[in-house]
């Protein structure tokens, strides 16, 4: 077994073997969580929630990330803002709940009030030459990509979201989440480390043994596969696979909808991936049935057999974009050992529950999934916190986006060490 207790962060990553998981101390150590808080999370951008979070002026967001709070809400001109949780008298949290709507921002404790653009209005007992310009809400770097949040603790956020925003553009467009409703949201705390969390996201070498309901839409085959290791049934099912992708690609990039695989996963510091997915049988959603969730679709899409957009980036999402609705996925490290799942399912917003969409219908198959995920990422992190447990390889096949995912998380982080 290795000893990874007495070694630095830096001789760590000097030691790491490309193509297998890390080292026992990148899953457990406090220290090395500490460090993916400060170099990763507070530095690179990190995905928090959609628009329709914050839908109308003054609506408000509270997102935790580590020792961090940000406020995500809407202005009174309808302009989304983030600033940091701490009010700029003596630092109390300002806002508690997750969501809320107010006039005006008020803290508890002495009522300093802030403005929705961040200054600060009011600030009793302070005296004639007291400068109420200078305590305005200190802003966070917010970036909407067609209406996904994003937002940047670092003083200079990384510049190469402008590119990843307009990369995508074309592909998110047509789903106009700027015009979806969050119908439901479920957070988990899975109980491994947030590597871990990102890791079992990055393959799908466990859907056939653990995921009966996803992969009843979703072909197992989309993050590749060993042709050798494959019996005859599978070998014929990944070529229908490759037939279909190849075919649905010409018929969707044909009629303006772009579909082909972009790949920025490790090459460069807002880590991206892209491809518009077939969906099995009926084709249309990612359901039991395969069909529709909800019967009106988003923006201006008129065909429900729109295949599954997916959008993957580093170091902390994924999202589903249907012709129907739209999953996201936000990944935020608790501890060490715990991570928090927060999915949220939309639909467009003048879809009625019970009349055009069926909740159930809706969130079953990734309420599933995540709970099969959550248990899986809870099997590895209690395996590798052991004294047995040895980096291992990853499948060249199967496995190449988690690699990806391990090689950016490194460079990061050295990156940061300097
Ligand atoms: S700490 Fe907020 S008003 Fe005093
Ligand atoms: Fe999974």
């Amino acid at each position: 077994m290795l000893d990874t207790t007495s070694v630095s962060p830096r001789a760590l990553l000097a030691r790491r073997k490309p193509g297998f998981s890390l080292e026992q101390a990148f899953y457990t150590s406090q220290e090395i969580f500490d460090l993916d808080l400060e170099a990763i999370f507070f530095r690179t951008w990190i995905y928090v929630g959609v628009e329709p979070d914050v839908p109308d002026e003054g609506d408000v967001m509270v997102v935790d990330i580590g020792r961090a709070s940000v406020l995500i809400l809407r202005d009174d001109d309808g302009e989304i803002r983030a600033f940091h949780n701490v009010c700029r008298h003596r630092g109390a949290r300002i806002v508690h709940d997750e969501k809320s709507s107010v006039g005006k921002l008020v803290c508890k404790y002495h009522a300093w009030t802030y403005d929705l653009d961040g200054k600060l209005l009011r600030a009793e007992h302070m005296g004639a030459d007291f400068d109420t310009s200078c305590h305005g809400l200190k802003p966070v770097h917010l970036k909407s990509v067609e209406g996904l949040l994003f937002i940047c603790l670092a003083d200079e956020a990384p510049a190469d979201i402008d590119d990843l925003a307009e990369k995508m553009g074309p592909y998110l467009k047509p789903h106009a989440i700027r015009d979806t409703k969050v119908a439901h949201q479920v957070d988990l705390i899975e109980l491994g480390n947030w590597k871990i969390t990102m890791e079992n996201n990055r393959e799908c070498y466990h859907c056939a043994g653990n995921h009966p309901e996803l992969t009843i839409p979703l072909f197992e085959y989309g993050f590749g596969f060993s042709p050798e290791s494959m019996d005859e049934t599978k070998a014929k099912e990944a070529h229908r696979y490759e037939c279909m992708v190849d075919d649905l690609h010409g018929e969707w990039e044909g009629s303006g909808f772009p579909s082909k695989e972009i790949d920025h996963l490790d090459d460069r510091v807002t880590g991206f991936r892209t491809q518009r997915l077939p969906i099995d049988r009926a084709g249309e959603s990612q359901t039991l049935d395969t069909k529709v969730a909800s019967t009106k679709l988003l923006g201006e899409l008129t065909e429900a057999k729109m295949g599954g957009l997916s959008f993957w980036t580093q170091p902390n999402s994924w999202h589903h974009f249907m012709s129907d609705h739209i999953v996201t996925f936000s990944v935020i490290p608790l501890s060490p050992d715990r991570t928090l799942l927060r999915t949220k399912w939309l639909v467009h917003k003048d879809a009625v529950e019970g009349v055009d969409y069926d909740l159930k219908r809706l969130t079953e198959v990734w309420i599933a999934t995540n709970d099969q995920d959550g248990t899986l990422v809870g099997y590895q992190h209690s395996g590798v916190k052991s004294p047995a447990y040895e980096p291992g390889p990853y499948s060249p096949y199967t496995e190449g986006l988690v690699e990806k995912f391990v090689n950016w998380y490194c460079l990061r982080l050295a990156d940061h060490l300097g």
